[in-house]
C-alpha cells in the first residue's frame, strides 16, 4: 500500500489489456545491420559473416571485426593496419591515464574496476575506447594480483598486448590466434542486455562513455556476462577429486549438479534466453580448445574432457526437471575453459568479455544515434489510486 493512504481511500489497480512482457522476450526495439541471433537454428551472423566462418581458425583479428562492425565490411590489410594503431594509441593513452584513476583500479571485482576506470574517459572514438578497456581491465588484474601493471607495446594487436598485460609474460601466435577467435566470437550478440543498456543511455542523448559504463554494469550480472568464473569453480568442484588430469569421478558430476538444483541454484553456463538449441559460440570455442591442446597438450585436454562430461550431465540434468524447455551449453561454458587454458585468472574473465564486446557496443552506440529516437517504454502500475471526481468547473474534488 502506498504511504499515507487509507484502505478505504485505495479503489483499485488500474485495468489494461497490454501485455505485460517482463524480459521483453520476443520485443523488438530496433533494426540493425550488426547481428543477428536466430535461437530456433542456432545461427549467429555477424555482420553478413556466419561466427563459424569469421572465428573458426584464429584468422580473422579483434582489429578485423571493429572494422566489420565499425565500418561495415572485413577491413583491406592497410585499414586493418591502421585501426591496428588506433587501438593501441587507445591502449597507450589510457596506461599514462592509470595514475589518475584514484581508487578506481583498487575495487574488488574486476567489472566494479572497468566501471570506474572507464568512467574517467573524457570521450573517445570506439578505437580509443577499446583500447582503453583492454589496458585497464589487465592493470586492473595485475594490481590485484599484487604486481605492476605492465604497459602496453603498441607494436602488436590487441590480443598479443592483452595476454602480455594481463599475465606479465608474452603470448605465443597460437595463444593470441585463440584469443582473437574468442573475442570476434563474443564482439556482438544480438540485443542482449547489455547492447540494451547502451541503446538505451544513447537514445536519451547521452555521451559514448556514459553508454558503455552503463553496459559493463549490466555485463557484470550472472544471467550475462559474470557466469564463466563460476563455471571454471564448478568445474573444479566437480574435477577435484580426480585430481589434476584425471576423468572425473563416476557420477561426480551428476550428483555436484543435482545438489546445486536442488539448492534451487540455476547451472553457470547452461540456457540461453534465444537460443533453444546449443549455443553455437560453445562449438567455436570448443575448437579453440582443441587446437591449444594439440599445440600445448597435458592439463588442457583433460580440462576439455571434463568440461565436455560436466555439459553432458548438465544437459541431461535440466533435460529431466525441463522436458518442455531445452537448456543448453551456452558461450559462457567454454568460455571458462578457454580463457583459462590462455592463463588468465578467473577472476579476469568478466572483464575479458567485455575486452571483446566493446566493438558491439561501440557500433549498436553508433547505430541509436542514427535512429535518434528514445527509448522510453511502459510499466502498468499495480498500486493504488485516490478517488477522483471532475468537477464542472474542470477542477478535481
Ligand atoms: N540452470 C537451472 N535452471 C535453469 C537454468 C540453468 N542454467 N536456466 C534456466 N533455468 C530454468 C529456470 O529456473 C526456469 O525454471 P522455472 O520455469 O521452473 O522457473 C526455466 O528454466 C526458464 O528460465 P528463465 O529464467 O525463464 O530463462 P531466461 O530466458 O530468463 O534465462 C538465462 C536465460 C541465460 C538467464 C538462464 O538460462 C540462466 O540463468 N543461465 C545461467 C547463467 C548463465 O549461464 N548466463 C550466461 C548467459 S550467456
Amino acid at each position: 500500500m502506498m504511504p499515507n493512504m487509507s484502505s478505504a481511500e485505495v479503489i483499485g489497480m488500474k485495468d489494461t489489456a497490454a501485455p505485460l512482457a517482463s524480459g521483453l522476450e520476443g520485443v523488438v526495439v530496433a533494426e540493425t545491420r550488426l547481428s543477428e541471433v536466430d535461437g530456433e537454428r542456432g545461427r549467429l551472423t555477424l555482420a553478413g559473416h556466419d561466427v563459424e566462418e569469421l572465428a573458426g581458425d584464429g584468422e580473422v583479428t579483434f582489429e578485423d571485426v571493429c572494422g566489420l562492425l565499425w565500418g561495415g565490411a572485413l577491413p583491406s590489410a592497410a585499414e586493418r593496419e591502421a585501426l591496428r594503431g588506433a587501438i593501441a594509441e587507445g591502449r597507450v593513452r589510457a596506461f599514462a591515464l592509470l595514475d589518475r584513476l584514484g581508487d578506481a583500479l583498487a575495487a574488488r571485482d574486476g567489472m566494479d574496476a572497468l566501471r570506474a576506470a572507464v568512467a574517467h574517459l573524457g570521450g573517445g572514438a570506439p578505437a580509443a575506447i577499446a583500447g582503453a578497456i583492454a589496458t585497464f581491465a589487465a592493470a586492473w588484474s595485475r594490481r590485484a594480483a599484487g604486481e605492476a601493471p605492465v604497459a602496453p607495446d603498441p607494436a602488436l594487436r590487441l590480443s598479443a598486448d592483452y595476454l602480455r598485460m594481463a599475465r606479465g609474460a608474452a603470448a605465443s601466435e597460437a595463444e593470441a590466434r585463440e584469443l582473437d577467435t574468442y573475442l570476434v566470437t563474443v564482439s556482438d550478440h544480438g540485443m542482449n542486455a547489455s547492447t540494451f543498456a547502451a541503446r538505451v543511455v544513447t537514445s536519451t542523448g547521452s555521451d559514448a562513455i556514459s553508454a558503455v559504463v552503463a553496459a559493463i554494469g549490466a555485463l557484470k550480472g550472472p544471467l550475462h556476462g559474470g557466469a564463466p568464473g563460476p563455471v571454471l569453480d564448478m568445474l573444479d568442484a566437480i574435477g577435484e577429486a580426480a585430481g589434476e588430469g584425471g576423468a572425473p569421478p563416476a557420477g561426480g558430476a551428476e550428483r555436484w549438479i543435482q545438489a546445486e538444483l536442488a539448492a534451487g541454484r540455476r547451472i553457470m553456463g547452461m540456457g540461453h534466453r534465444i537460443y533453444r538449441v546449443r549455443d553455437p559460440r560453445a562449438a567455436v570455442l570448443e575448437r579453440a580448445i582443441e587446437r591449444l591442446a594439440r599445440t600445448a597438450g597435458g592439463v588442457r585436454g583433460a580440462r576439455l574432457a571434463l568440461a565436455r562430461a560436466v555439459e553432458r550431465a548438465a544437459e541431461a540434468a535440466l533435460r529431466a526437471r525441463h522436458p518442455d524447455r531445452p537448456l543448453r551449453a551456452n558461450v559462457e561454458f567454454y568460455t571458462a575453459v578457454l580463457l583459462d587454458a590462455l592463463g588468465l585468472p578467473r577472476s579476469l574473465f568478466s572483464p575479458t568479455f567485455a575486452v571483446g564486446r566493446v566493438a558491439g557496443w561501440c557500433a549498436h552506440i553508433d547505430e541509436q544515434r542514427r535512429v535518434g529516437r528514445l527509448i522510453r517504454p511502459s510499466s502498468r502500475y499495480i498500486g493504488g489510486v485516490r478517488p477522483r471526481v471532475d468537477t464542472p468547473q474542470g477542477g478535481l474534488i
